[in-house]
């Protein structure tokens, strides 16, 4: 597939997620690789690791580049720790982790203790170990993959496109954008991918967790239970994003 390099341009971010709607996600992964030379992936340590293995055969395949993150909250399960790791070596790629702040964690614990998202939300907490430091992350690129899928959250992420600008990070002399190669994927092709293809997955998915964020704010969940039952589950279905993706709140 080839295209200008305009495609993505602001003017055009519409007609290019139109077009890409009904891509495969390696292709749209493909494409993203071909326009973009500092692309990078936001790996949560979770089945989206499935975006680390379609970047690392279409990189190949290309001769492209691409970097990957992992925002490390501080809180996050240390089977998730020990994948990324695994991750780093199957792939033989840098993951590189991003930390919160450590004035605002020991404020906000100081003030409000550990576990403070349990009584007031989790805005608050996210704020501070994630999207601070996503915006850290991403200052300096000009293009970033998600594993956002339509299926994860009906109450927020029924619509999300396959390609959008997020002018919520980044630079403000050039947005940002934001691509969603699995939108369309439901869990099972994701989970039929991982298995087809030998991809190394998060142990906790074996235990029960389908959706994985930090420890104290993740679940594992019942069969039948919808997947985002199990993160943050005593906030409302429509409140169920970080910050990370506020953009799909915005809509
Ligand atoms: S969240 O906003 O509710 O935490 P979710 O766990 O559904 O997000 O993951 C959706 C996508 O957000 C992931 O596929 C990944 O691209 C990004 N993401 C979520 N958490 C992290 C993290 N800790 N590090 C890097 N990217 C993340
Ligand atoms: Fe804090 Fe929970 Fe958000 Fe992690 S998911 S940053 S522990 S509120």
């Amino acid at each position: 597939m080839t295209t200008t390099a305009s495609a993505f341009d602001a003017t055009q971010i519409d007609a290019a997620a139109t077009r890409l709607a009904n891509a495969h996600p390696s292709d749209i992964i493909a494409e993203a690789l071909t326009q973009f030379e500092n692309l990078t992936i936001s790996f949560s340590g979770a089945e989206d690791v499935v975006l680390v293995d379609f970047a690392a055969r279409e990189a190949q395949k290309l001769n492209r580049t691409f970097s990957v993150f992992s925002l490390d909250t501080g809180r996050l399960h240390p089977e998730t720790l020990e994948f990324i790791e695994r991750v780093r070596d199957h792939y033989g790629i840098a993951i590189e982790t991003y930390s919160p702040l450590a004035d605002a964690v020991e404020q906000l614990v100081r003030d409000k203790g550990l576990f403070s998202f349990r009584k007031d939300g989790h805005s608050e907490c996210c704020g501070i170990r994630k999207v601070e430091p996503l915006g850290r992350a991403l200052s300096e690129v000009d293009a970033y993959v998600t594993g956002q899928r339509r299926d994860q959250s009906p109450g927020t992420r029924a619509e999300i496109p396959v390609v959008q600008l997020d002018p919520g990070f980044g630079r403000t002399d050039n947005p940002l954008v934001k691509f969603n190669p699995l939108a369309n994927w439901t869990s099972a092709q994701v989970w039929q991918h991982i298995m087809s293809y030998g991809v190394p997955y998060n142990p906790l998915h074996d235990r029960g967790f389908k959706s994985i964020g930090c420890a104290p704010c993740t679940r594992a969940t019942h069969p039948g239970e919808h997947e985002r039952a199990g993160r943050w589950w005593w906030e409302e279905a429509t409140q169920k994003e970080c910050g990370l993706h506020a953009i799909n709140l915005e809509k």
